[in-house]
């Protein structure tokens, strides 16, 4: 591929994973046969960019960006399960959300690209909910650093935090350097966790996460303890957190997540760097910084689904907002990947949500998307990621609490939220 053999794209793609893996000290490829990325995508800035230097189509943006090209070069359809994660903005839901059309029929053509090419559109943050789920000890290479963490940890497959032009590069040649979480030896636990206060709900486990990111950074926790048997939307709310607040990608809590059935196998032959507590006061310390920024009591936004809501969250959603109505002059958007809207819509969520007010929006988020509804100063929110980035980038304030608190709010207009 290297030489050129399999035609220019597969050239440059290796070129760069050759110069990627000699920048890590790989010594090898490995195999990879699940790919989440962006491939190709642009925004109106990077369209009118590339269209100043070499051209704004599809293949040059592809070319260009994503290979880090100097040419434009013909992109071949893509190999093995290839998915594109979250993008800019909501199909239908556009102008709602301060789009232009020009973006949106932009975004519409890169996505027919992709189409035709044969990457999945599954458009979420969270691709194990919408048909991708790869097998236990599947060498993969995803971006999106709460699916990296929910695919290391809970499913056992094998990924490190890719970017976009390794993702692209690997859509084409189904290869990525042998490195980090490809390998056993830095799949092994580092930290110590060990937990002294029951973690049941969702936002508990948001908060754990989000404690132990702060702790090891980008170390590898293994959590023993108080806590019970996480479900699905657990894992994705703890694994987020502990990817926001540090650079988390894989942990292990024992006798749960696949690769720790013991402490032995969790650590292996190493042994823990530090033992850490979380305790009622880290709780309380948690709780406090992640509602650090909020001042003023009087919402005007709640976002929901961040990682991207599950089917039973937006049923919970729709059943705490089921014949009432959202505050006049307040905002609920919830967001989800468009496969799990499908469902919400034939359970009639989608309708409930909307008839109180709200709106279901696919795709994006808050963050990623730079979207909030006009006028916005104060959000509510129920995910500890979506806290540590929303108020930064866009300069406002947040409260964090559980989903009912959340919704409290978009039904009264005021945060009431507390610890219990
Ligand atoms: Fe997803 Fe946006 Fe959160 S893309 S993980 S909902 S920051």
């Amino acid at each position: 591929m290297l030489d050129g053999a399999e035609g220019p794209a597969k050239q440059k793609a290796m070129d760069l994973l050759v110069r990627y893996g000699e920048a890590l000290g790989a010594e090898r490829f490995v195999g990879v046969t699940n790919i989440a990325g962006v491939p190709g995508s642009s925004t109106m800035f990077l369209h009118e960019y590339y269209k100043e230097h070499g051209g704004g189509s599809f293949e040059d943006v592809f070319s260009r960006f994503d290979l880090d090209s100097d040419e434009t070069v013909p992109f071949p359809k893509v190999g093995g399960n290839c998915c594109h994660l979250q993008g800019g903005m909501d199909p239908e839901l556009w102008a709602e959300q301060g789009m232009s059309r020009e973006a949106f029929e932009h975004q519409q053509q890169d996505e027919a690209e992709l189409i035709r090419h044969g990457v999945k559109l599954l458009k979420t943050c969270t691709p194990y909910l919408a048909g991708n789920m790869p097998a236990f000890g599947e060498h993969c290479a995803w971006m999106e650093s709460s699916a990296v963490v929910f695919c290391n940890s809970v499913v056992g497959a094998r990924t490190n935090t890719e970017g976009r032009e390794s993702t692209s590069a690997a859509m084409l040649t189904g290869k990525v350097p042998d490195w980090g979480f490809h390998r056993d030896e830095h799949r092994r636990g580092t930290h110590m966790i060990q937990v002294d206060v029951p973690v049941e709900s969702v936002m508990d486990w948001g908060m754990l996460g989000y404690f132990i990111g702060d702790a090891v950074q980008e170390n590898i926790p293994v959590v023993v303890g108080k806590i019970g048997q996480p479900d699905l939307i657990r894992h994705k709310h703890f694994g987020a957190a502990a990817a926001s607040s540090g650079g988390v990608e894989m942990y292990h809590i024992v006798g749960v997540t696949p690769e720790a059935p013991s402490l032995d196998a969790a650590f292996g032959p190493t042994k823990p760097v530090a033992t850490i507590h979380y305790g009622p006061a880290e709780r309380r310390r948690v709780y406090e910084s992640l509602n650090s920024n909020g001042r003023d009591r009087n919402v005007d936004y709640v976002m929901l689904g961040c990682p991207h809501a599950s089917i039973e969250q937006i049923g919970e959603a729709a059943q705490l907002l089921a014949g009432k109505r959202i505050r006049s002059g307040s905002s609920l958007w919830l967001f989800t990947s468009r496969a799990v809207k499908s469902v919400a819509d034939l359970h009639g969520y989608t309708k409930t949500i909307r008839d109180a007010g709200g709106l279901v929006m696919t795709d994006t988020c808050s963050a990623i998307g730079k979207m909030l509804p006009e006028g916005t100063k104060v959000v509510a929110l129920d995910s500890a990621k979506q806290v540590h980035y929303l108020p930064a980038i866009m300069g406002i304030e947040a409260w964090f609490g559980s989903t009912e608190d959340c919704i409290r709010a978009a039904l009264t207009g005021r945060w009431a939220g507390e610890l219990r």
